[in-house]
């Protein structure tokens, strides 16, 4: 449909208000019926490349790759054509497109933290467009976020703090594999963890765990989820109410927490010695792994750093359980505490509930590997990787034993990712790489040497966490890997002195002999301050809702509809206003109420068809309720000052969009 079909210039005379409305909602209904029909076409194929000859899905064919020179059969798309084997020196043209034309959908879903922002980011992965925000640990207005009841009793029920750091999403397992219920959040700067619902991409709940002030590593037990781990960094005094010395380290707590993912209550947590930084789970899920640095137990930070050694912990979930059956714990904070320190009862015969590897100094990277046979641990400090061997952890009578490799990989290696084919790629935070290194040549071959470094590829600068498609699964994809890098510097055009951080998008569908091993960098993207982590999963393991199921809010709250929309008053000084909204009106059409009484609105978005949002906006209180189709939010205030209030709609609905709002009156007391 043209933009001059669409319009009505050619009308022959003018319309009433009333047939120019009728006539675009008409236009609306069939653009949306085109758009399920689409949706439907879409969902058996997906992105299905059709070449002379050939049948790929895009994937099978970002694997075939070069070796059939069949990527320029698909020109159009910008980046091709420099034909440099690798992305080494920053500028180069990639050979592979990563270019998602409009109207196609990416091929996975990228949940990234935000870091400080307090949100979780979805990104398109392979196209990099941003394509949604959840916002989590504080209160935002787009999406009405902490401003409707539910929303706002959430967040204070979880401390009521003003923001929170948001740092590695993961995602919930079935079978060892990512099944699209839950996302999990950590909050660094509260020590709390928060869920999001993935059918309809919302934070549903969020646990201030006690005993613990910065929940930094974040985790789930796999293969099924049973445990959500959320790791405790920062040490501090427990209790933390003065009554300690703050001068004694001995007062002071680390602990390792574990939370049903279902109630999100805390089920238990073990106090360690040293402090924890990054998690992962074994595989078959009888361990869970933090490392940590300052075994030192020192406040400064050349104490911390002092020692030559720190630990990985390994987390011996089985003896644990047995632990806690055998009332071995202490109820601290409300939840159930077993002491994990070295040298405390329970960690001190033959079946220690927690066994501290000594890695080179200060661990941050904990990664498990797809066949769950190896942990790595990487120093801050060190430029290795330690390989430990989970079996092995229970076997040896020295625990330094349990490593069994230690490829050197360069200078700061942070974290580690994975593809199908047995390699590792490491962040390499002060040389500004990526390094590619083989796992099992790493095992088989001497300690500190370079034997199974395959490959590196600069990346622009200073990058953190990295994260493969699928790597936290045990089949990862093999093709695309986000680097996400703490700095841009030059990258972009300046914004100013607070810089963008920058994710590079690398392809590693492919070895090779060269500088890189394959590697090549894609694209770079600017990102808002500042995403830590991001989890990579295939869009066939992710269904969100595209309109509300009234049916999950049954018994919660009322769905209102224009039959029942109403103004109640229950009692003196209490009103409850029940309303619909549609294209373009709210029902009932105004409010009067009193000066002090305390009002309650349930609305209900009455609109079936999807992306047709509508707003709530009451400035005066503070609210914008943004309220999907089908959907019912529900917001208390009370009207205490008399006057007329405009209650308007903030998304843009319809050609009527601006002519729907309300007056909601406040009149005196008499
Ligand atoms: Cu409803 Cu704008």
């Amino acid at each position: 449909m043209t933009a001059h079909e669409n319009c009505a210039c050619d009308a022959p005379g003018p319309k009433s208000a009333e047939e120019l409305l009728r006539e675009h909602e008409a236009q609306l209904g069939e653009l949306l019926a085109e758009v399920e029909e689409e949706e439907r076409d879409r969902e058996d194929g997906g992105v299905s490349l059709h070449l002379a000859g050939l049948d790929l899905d895009r994937r099978d064919f970002m694997k075939a790759g070069m070796a059939v020179g069949a990527t320029s059969a698909l020109a159009g798309c910008s980046g091709l054509g420099g034909g440099g084997a690798n992305g080494n020196g920053g500028g180069s043209a990639s050979s592979h497109t990563h270019v998602v034309a409009p109207g196609d959908h990416d091929e996975y879903y990228g949940f990234w933290s935000g870091g400080h922002s307090g949100e979780i980011r979805i990104v398109g992965v392979p196209s990099m467009r941003e394509l949604m925000r959840i916002p989590v640990f504080q209160p935002e207005g787009a999406r009405g976020y902490g401003h409707d009841d539910q929303t706002s009793q959430m967040l204070d029920e979880a401390g009521g703090y003003a923001w929170g750091d948001s740092h590695h999403p993961i995602l919930s397992e079935t079978g060892g594999t990512y099944d699209g219920r839950w996302l999990f959040i950590n909050d660094k700067s509260a020590g709390r963890m928060a869920r999001i619902d993935l059918k309809y991409f919302e934070t549903d709940a969020i646990t201030n765990i006690p005993n613990m002030q910065a929940c930094h590593g974040c985790a789930v037990q796999s293969p099924d989820t049973k445990y959500v781990y959320g790791v405790g960094e920062f040490r501090v005094p427990v209790p933390n109410d003065g009554s300690l010395d703050p001068d004694d380290p001995e007062g002071y707590w680390s602990t390792f927490a574990a939370l049903d993912p279902e109630s999100m209550d805390v089920a238990w947590q073990v106090r360690v010695t040293g402090n924890l930084d990054n998690a992962d789970s074994s595989k078959d899920g009888k361990w869970a792994f933090a490392t940590g640095y300052n075994k030192e137990e020192a406040f400064e930070i050349e104490e911390m750093t002092h020692d030559d050694r720190d630990y990985l912990k390994a987390f011996d979930v089985e003896a644990i359980e047995a632990a806690l059956d055998a009332g071995q714990a202490e109820e601290v904070g409300g939840v159930p505490v077993l002491d994990g320190r070295e040298g405390s009862p329970l960690n001190s015969g033959s079946d220690p509930i927690v066994h501290y590897i000594p890695v080179p100094k200060s661990p941050h990277g904990c990664d498990v590997e797809p066949t769950g046979t190896y942990v790595t641990a990487s120093g801050k400090l060190s430029p290795t990787v330690s390989i430990i061997e989970i079996d092995q952890i229970k076997e040896v009578d020295d625990p330094a034993d349990a490593v069994v490799g230690q490829p050197k990989v360069g200078l700061g290696p942070l974290h580690t990712t994975w593809d199908d084919r047995g390699n590792a790629y490491t962040t390499i935070f002060i040389d500004s790489q990526v390094t590619k290194w083989n796992v099992e040549t790493a095992v088989n071959s001497p300690m500190n040497s370079e034997d199974a470094v395959l490959g590196k590829v600069d990346v622009h600068y200073n990058p953190g966490h990295l994260q493969a498609a699928e790597a936290e699964t045990t089949s990862p994809a093999g093709d695309w890997l986000v680097s996400l890098n703490k700095l841009s510097k030059d990258r972009f055009l300046p914004v100013g002195p607070i810089h963008p951080d920058n994710d590079q998008l690398i392809y590693i569908g492919e070895d090779a002999e060269n500088e890189t091993g394959g590697m090549e960098l894609v694209a770079d993207e600017p990102v808002y301050p500042e995403p830590h982590d991001c989890v990579i999963a295939h869009r066939d393991k992710v269904s969100p809702a595209v309109v509300w199921d009234r049916a999950d809010y049954e018994g919660e709250k009322e769905f209102v509809t224009d039959d029942t929309a109403r103004i109640d008053r229950p009692e003196d000084g209490r009103v409850h206003i029940y309303a619909t909204t549609k294209r373009s009106e709210y029902l009932p059409r105004e409010y009067r109420v009193t000066e002090g009484d305390e009002v309650t609105f349930t609305v209900t978005n009455i609109e079936s068809s999807r992306d047709i949002i509508h707003g709530f906006a009451f400035p005066k209180y503070g609210i914008n309720l943004a309220v999907a189709p089908q959907d019912t939010r529900e917001v208390t205030f009370t009207a205490d000052e008399a006057g007329l209030y405009w209650i308007y709609c903030t998304y843009f609905c319809s050609a009527l969009h601006l002519e729907m709002r309300s007056r909601f009156i406040v009149e005196p007391q008499q």
